[in-house]
C-alpha cells in the first residue's frame, strides 16, 4: 500500500508529466490569456471585470475561467486536473505557500523581465514580495492584501437590540443574546470548512493571541496545538454556533453577507471581500454597514494576499499577454478601480488612497501598524500559513469538531496534532 496522502500522489504524478514533457502546449490563440479563479459573487465578478476589461483595452483576449466556490478549494480541484492533463490555463489565482508547491513542480513562468522593469521590488512591502518568488524569482504577481479579522454589522439592528458593535468576545456573545431577543440573528454564517475556518481562526486570534496563533498556525508547534490555549479557544469557536441560524449548512457566505444587508441577521464574521457585496448593494460604510476588526483582534491582521500566478507557455503570444496581464495588476488604475470593488486594500502601498471609503483606509492603517509593532499573521483558512495538505487537514479537523456533538475540544486538538504531523 503507498504511503502517500492523495496531496502528495497528486504531486507525484504532476511531477511525471512535467518531467516527461507532455505539459505546456500551446492551446491559445494568440493574444489570448486564460485565467482561472473563483471571483464569482456579485463584488467578485465586478472586480474581476476590471481586469477582463483593461486586457481587452490593450488588445489581448481574456478566456474566463470562472470556478464557482468560496475560499477556492473547488477551482483548486479543477486547476490540478487541468495541470495533470497537460493544459494548465496561462494564469491562475494562486495564493500563498501553494505558490511554491506549483513552482517545485516546475511548472510556473518567470515574471522576472516584468518585475524589474516595473521595479516591483521597490514597490512592493516584502511581504508581499516574498509570496510571488519561488527560489528567488516572480512567479506570480499580486493583486491587493485581504484582512480576514473583520466583523461586518447591520447598524439597525444593534440599535434595536439595544447592544454596540462588540469589542470583545465576552461582548459578542452578550450582544447575540439581544439581538436574538430582538427576533433577528445574531450571526451571519455558512457551513462550509473554509467559513467555519475563518471563524476559528479570528476567536483563536482573539482568545490566544497573535504569538499564540503564529507558534499553532504557522509553525504546527504540537505543544500549541495540543495545549490549553488551544483546547479553550475551540471551546469559544464552538459557542459560536448559538449565535448562527439552523439553515446555515451549505450556505455559500455573499449569501450570509445577503442576511446582514436584508435586515436578516446582525453580524458577519468574514474577511473584507464581504465588503465588496455592501459596495455591490450601493452601501457606504459607517451608515448602511458597520465594519470593525473581529472582536478581540484589534492588534492583529490576518492576511489573505491575492495573487495571479502564471504557467509556463510555449506560444510568444500567449506569453506576450500573460507579461501584460502582471504589469497591468500593479498599474496604479488596475489598483484602484479592482481594489475598490474587492474590498481590500492595494498591494502596493504608495498608492493614493483618498477614494477608499473608511473601512479600507482603517485596514491600510492597521495593516502598517502591525507590520512594524507585530500582529502581522498569515491566514490559516486563506491559504497564506501553511501548504494545501496541511490546510486541508486542519479543515477537516475543525469542520467535524464544529459539527460534531460528540467530539470534545482536547479530542479535536488532539486531532490537529495528528494532522500536522501527518501532512509534515
Ligand atoms: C479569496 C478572495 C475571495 C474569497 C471568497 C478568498 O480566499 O482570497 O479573493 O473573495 O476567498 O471567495
Amino acid at each position: 500500500m503507498s504511503a502517500l496522502t492523495p496531496v502528495r500522489a497528486f504531486r507525484k504524478t504532476l511531477l511525471g508529466l512535467a518531467v516527461a514533457g507532455t505539459l505546456g502546449a500551446a492551446q491559445a490563440h494568440a493574444g489570448e490569456v486564460e485565467v482561472l479563479h473563483w471571483w464569482t459573487s456579485g463584488g467578485e465578478a465586478r472586480a474581476a471585470n476590471v481586469l477582463k476589461q483593461l486586457m481587452e483595452d490593450e488588445g489581448h483576449q481574456w478566456e474566463d475561467f470562472a470556478v464557482a466556490g468560496g475560499g477556492g478549494e473547488t477551482a483548486m480541484t479543477v486547476l490540478k486536473s487541468r495541470a495533470m492533463s497537460g493544459n494548465p490555463p496561462s494564469a491562475a489565482q494562486i495564493k500563498g505557500p501553494e505558490i511554491q508547491e506549483w513552482g517545485e513542480l516546475g511548472l510556473l513562468g518567470s515574471l522576472d523581465d516584468v518585475a524589474q522593469s516595473e521595479g516591483w521590488d521597490d514597490m512592493l512591502p516584502d511581504v508581499v514580495a516574498d509570496v510571488m518568488k519561488h527560489d528567488g524569482n516572480y512567479v506570480a504577481v499580486p493583486v491587493n492584501v485581504h484582512r480576514v479579522n473583520w466583523l461586518w454589522a447591520n447598524p439597525k439592528i444593534l440599535e434595536e437590540a439595544g447592544v454596540e458593535l462588540p469589542t470583545t468576545l465576552d461582548e459578542m456573545f452578550a450582544a447575540g443574546e439581544a439581538i436574538r431577543e430582538a427576533g433577528y440573528i445574531p450571526l451571519a454564517h455558512g457551513g462550509q470548512p473554509w467559513q467555519d475556518a475563518t471563524v476559528f481562526e479570528s476567536v483563536l486570534l482573539a482568545s490566544a493571541g497573535t504569538d499564540f496563533y503564529r507558534r499553532a498556525m504557522v509553525d504546527l508547534d504540537p505543544d500549541a496545538l495540543g495545549g490549553e490555549e488551544m483546547i479553550q479557544a475551540l471551546e469559544t469557536f464552538k459557542r459560536t454556533r448559538e449565535l448562527m441560524d439552523d439553515d446555515m449548512s451549505g450556505r455559500d457566505w455573499n449569501i450570509a453577507t445577503s442576511m446582514v444587508i436584508s435586515d436578516k441577521a446582525a453580524m458577519q464574521l468574514m474577511g473584507d471581500w464581504a465588503k465588496g457585496e455592501f459596495t455591490a448593494a450601493g452601501l457606504t460604510p459607517g451608515e448602511d454597514y458597520l465594519c470593525a476588526p473581529a472582536p478581540g483582534t484589534q492588534d492583529a491582521f490576518t492576511f489573505n494576499i491575492d495573487s495571479l500566478a502564471m504557467f509556463q507557455v510555449s506560444d510568444d503570444s500567449e506569453r506576450e499577454a500573460q507579461k501584460t496581464l502582471a504589469r497591468l495588476v500593479l498599474e496604479p488604475e488596475f489598483q484602484e478601480a479592482f481594489n475598490l470593488a474587492k474590498g481590500s486594500i492595494p498591494a502596493r502601498p504608495d498608492l493614493d488612497m483618498s477614494e477608499f471609503d473608511t473601512c479600507a483606509q482603517q485596514s491600510l492603517e492597521a495593516f502598517q501598524q502591525t507590520a512594524e509593532e507585530g500582529g502581522l499573521v498569515p491566514s490559516m483558512a486563506h491559504g497564506m500559513a501553511v501548504r494545501s495538505d496541511v490546510q486541508g487537514a486542519m479543515f477537516d479537523v475543525i469542520t467535524n469538531f464544529f459539527n460534531s456533538p460528540d467530539m470534545d475540544a482536547e479530542q479535536a486538538a488532539q486531532r490537529m496534532v495528528n494532522a500536522a504531523q501527518a501532512a509534515l
